[in-house]
């Protein structure tokens, strides 16, 4: 039975992938925003008991990630795969001539900051093999990008992608895991419901990507096929 932890998981992608972990026999903490309706969350603690443990974390906050941490390690006695899930998009509009310095900072913030920083505050949990999935975006690549919107969200996801690669550097030698992965454009409240992929799917693909994941794939950028991606 592998521990995961996955965060911004009240709902969206991070919900699905607690759904479809428990589902198969792990044991998962799943962390979301105070203040949050976190029924469907607490649906899934009355169905499978022990193996689902709800800890508030706004990853933005450091005093927030401590507690969460300190609540986390009561629980588990590793992590054997974190999900850096949560994320924004903001202003989808934001282009040049409109570019807004305090917008910029809080998508950068929770995109590529604290994804980092909730690495590094739970990496006393970490083992042998543990697996640190970013879930980035192809909008961070910037080989593929032609749009001239979305600059916070693109230049924060490619920001991600390259503390996700230095985290693996910094890691390999502990046989730690770490890649950032592409969800594929998903029916999600971000994704919106002109989306082509079901949340299930998108998830179940990552799943298996993630399996079978070792050593050789750290620090490359892959999609929820398993596709490698160019940065
Ligand atoms: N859906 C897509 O097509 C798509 C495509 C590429 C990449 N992604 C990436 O996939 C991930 C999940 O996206 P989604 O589609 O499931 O989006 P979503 O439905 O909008 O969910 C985003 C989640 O992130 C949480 N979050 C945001 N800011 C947070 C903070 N400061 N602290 C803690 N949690 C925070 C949200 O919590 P609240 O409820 O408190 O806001 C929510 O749980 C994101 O990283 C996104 O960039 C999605």
């Amino acid at each position: 039975m592998a521990q995961i932890l996955i965060t911004g998981a009240n709902r969206g992608l991070g919900l699905e992938f607690v759904r479809q972990y428990l589902d198969r026999g792990e044991k998962v903490v799943a962390t979301f925003r105070e203040n949050n309706d976190t029924s469907d969350l607490e649906e899934l603690q009355n169905k499978y008991l022990n193996f689902l443990t709800l800890v508030p974390m706004d990853i933005t906050s450091s005093d927030s990630r401590i507690k969460a941490f300190s609540k986390v390690k009561s629980k588990v006695s590793g992590l054997d795969i974190l999900i850096n899930n949560a994320g924004m998009t903001g202003k989808r509009e934001l282009k040049f001539g409109d570019l807004h310095a305090d917008h910029m900072l809080e998508v950068f913030n929770v995109n590529a900051i604290s994804a980092v920083l909730v690495a590094e505050q739970f990496s006393q949990l970490f083992k042998e093999k543990t697996k640190i999935i970013n879930i980035s975006s192809w909008m961070g690549s910037i080989s593929a990008r032609e749009n001239t919107t979305n600059f916070s969200y693109c230049a924060s996801k490619a920001a991600l992608n390259m503390f996700t690669k230095l985290l693996s550097n910094a890691l390999r030698d502990k046989k730690i895991i770490t890649i950032p992965m592409h969800p594929g454009w998903v029916k999600t409240r971000m994704g919106t419901q002109s989306a082509p992929i079901e949340q299930k799917d998108s998830i179940s693909g990552m799943i298996q990507v993630i399996d079978s994941l070792t050593l050789e794939e750290t620090g490359k950028f892959y999609d929820w096929q398993g596709n490698e991606l160019a940065w």
